[in-house]
């Protein structure tokens, strides 16, 4: 017998970011971070999860091709989950798998993005945030969203956030082990239901400094970061939470784009630098600072995390509508900065 389930994450930009470790076994963060989670059928990850008595080891597929499980972070996930595991029963199939079993029995997982892995579009953050729901439900784990968002941290860190929907806070916690390392949800997805976001894609390439040697190098070298982290960030987080509260566009704008500045800024100071944005994402940040200006408040914030493509998000959808003609007008598809895509991270319009 086979018994499987599917489940379905999507992805969540960072509008605090994430960046540096204090810990980076279980993967503690060194400042608290904020997120909206995208619509569910657009960037995410599906993942299928089966298990049967006759798999002889753990497996797992990544857009359809085989990936070593051997890794601590997928050990990880797969262990507390195991850990957590309970009785199941299939009475239309006639299969019972008592608690015990599942310390036994091996798993296949077969996972999807349907978006480019590691082209800083926070793959890994609807990738772990779905291997560990879908196993949740698979192993009938009772944990609720933020003790699981505590199992997908251990995976990649910004997959805490992917476990609810809307704005999301990752606490960063003070306890040793973690425990108290976990994502809340903010406000759901129908409280701000104005905001578009839509994602420039400057390049579907991979990134060539991954998130995690680039964040252990910046705590390594970068004096600006720890002011960041203990100067900055605390404050920032709380005038989030009000924005956002507040639904108030130029505040959550403002909060934004400066955060993303200083993450960028951030890699910068570190030794030796890392770029993560390019000429074209720098130009976009242009377009949008001064459209923002001429309008007198601002029409969209933009972020950009560990690559060049930007993350801009629309006050509402006539500001979204403008800013698609603007950007086919700077970036035509016969110029030499042409533009991937566009992704549309919410809401079509
Ligand atoms: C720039 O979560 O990918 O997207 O924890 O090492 O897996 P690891 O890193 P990851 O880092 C994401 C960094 C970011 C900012 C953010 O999402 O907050």
């Amino acid at each position: 017998w086979v018994l499987m389930t599917t489940a379905q994450t999507p992805t969540n930009i960072a509008v605090i970011k994430y960046w540096g470790k204090r810990d980076e076994a279980l993967i503690l963060p060194v400042n608290d971070s904020i997120s909206v989670t995208l619509d569910p059928s657009h960037l995410c990850t599906i993942t299928t999860v089966a298990v049967s008595p006759d798999f002889e080891k753990d497996r797992m597929w990544l857009n359809r091709k085989e990936i070593s499980l051997s890794g601590a972070r997928y050990q990880n996930c797969l262990r507390e989950i195991r850990s957590r595991a309970n009785d199941v029963e299939d009475e239309e199939k006639k299969i019972k798998i008592a608690k015990k079993d599942w310390e036994k029995l091996h798993v296949y997982i077969d996972s999807y993005n349907n978006f480019p892995t590691a082209a800083g579009l926070a793959s890994s953050a609807a990738g772990f945030a779905c291997l560990v729901f879908a196993l949740a439900n698979l192993m009938n784990v009772k944990e609720d969203h933020s003790q699981l968002s505590a199992i997908a941290r251990q995976g990649s860190g910004s997959a805490c956030r992917s476990l609810y929907g809307g704005f999301v806070k990752w606490n960063m916690g003070k306890e040793k082990d973690g425990s108290d390392s976990l994502a809340i949800q903010l406000a759901d997805e129908k409280h701000w239901d104005d905001l578009v976001i839509i994602i420039a894609v400057v390049s579907s390439r991979q990134k060539e400094t991954s998130s995690t040697s680039g964040m252990r190098e910046t705590v390594e070298t970068s004096l600006l970061l720890q002011h960041r982290a203990k100067e900055i960030v605390p404050k920032r987080v709380l005038a989030m939470e009000e924005a956002i509260k507040n639904r108030d566009f130029a505040s959550f704008a403002q909060l934004t784009c400066n955060d993303s500045n200083q993450f960028h800024a951030v890699c910068l100071d570190t030794s030796p630098p890392i770029f993560y944005m390019n000429d074209t994402s720098h130009r976009i940040i242009s377009l949008v600072e001064k459209w923002n200006r001429s309008e007198g408040e601002p029409q969209v914030a933009y972020t950009f995390d560990a690559g060049p493509n930007s993350v801009l998000i629309a006050r509402n959808r006539k500001a979204a509508v403008s800013l698609l003609q603007r950007l086919l007008f700077y970036f035509p598809p016969n110029a030499e900065t042409v533009l991937d895509s566009y992704v549309l991270g919410d809401k079509s319009i």
